[in-house]
């Protein structure tokens, strides 16, 4: 079994004050910093896109994580390479050409991964498996952090994490992850947790190292 990483999403931290956010929550034990990018068209919401991330880059050594929750998305990888994403994902819904997507991350020289919304079936992650080092399963239908954990989903993260087998790909999953839930994630395969609420609540570098280890523990 792979170490489990914990990457907080900043969708629920003090925008006020990101930086800060950034190296307490790092500070905190966090493993990769969660950057849900949203354009008010895929999603039903607006955060920030990559001259935010750009600027927060120099905050912390932490792996980004990028989660794009926007369409079209070919025409904006260059820039989220360019401010500094280690991990750009796409939304295998977000366009038609979710080959050509995956493939351009890959030119970027970034890792590539590969989003699905609740309501979408494991089948199209079949087609670019070895075009991807990242497997997203999203477990509240995006948009909004603090939403209820959809438990259906464990079935379809067993099913990837069983595709994926021995090959070096991560399995993320997105949101409702509590020290609960985060226990049936782990038990289905995933290695990568995604909690926004779950790790920010508190607001103090304290309160999210303990937030933090409570996940791990669990
Ligand atoms: C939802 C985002 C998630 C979300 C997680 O669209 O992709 O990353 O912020 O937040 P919690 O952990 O509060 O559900
Ligand atoms: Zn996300």
């Amino acid at each position: 079994h792979r170490p489990i990483k914990i990457a907080p999403s900043i969708l629920a931290s003090d925008y006020s004050k990101l930086g800060q956010e950034i190296r307490d929550v790092t500070e905190a034990g966090a493993d990769w910093i969660h950057l849900d990018v949203m354009d008010g068209h895929f999603v039903p919401n607006i955060s920030y896109g990559p001259d935010v991330i750009a600027k927060l880059r120099p905050h912390t050594d932490a792996v980004f994580d990028c989660h794009l929750m926007i369409s079209p998305v070919d025409m904006y990888l260059e820039s989220f390479a360019k401010a500094g994403c280690d991990i750009i994902t796409v939304h295998a819904e977000a366009g038609p050409h979710l080959h050509r997507s995956l493939q351009a991350v890959r030119n970027l020289g970034k890792k590539a991964g590969i989003a699905l919304n609740p309501a979408t079936p494991m089948n199209i992650v079949e087609q670019v498996i070895d075009m991807v080092d990242l497997v997203l399963v999203m477990s509240v239908n995006p948009g909004f952090g603090g939403q209820k954990f959809i438990h259906s989903v464990t079935d379809k993260m067993a099913d990837i994490h069983a595709l994926i087998g021995e090959r070096p790909i991560d399995l993320e999953v997105d949101g409702g992850v509590t020290t609960e839930t985060a226990v049936d994630c782990a038990k289905a395969g995933a290695n990568a947790l995604v909690a926004g609420s779950a790790v920010f609540k508190g607001g103090t570098i304290d309160a999210y190292r303990d937030n933090i280890n409570a996940i791990r523990k669990a």
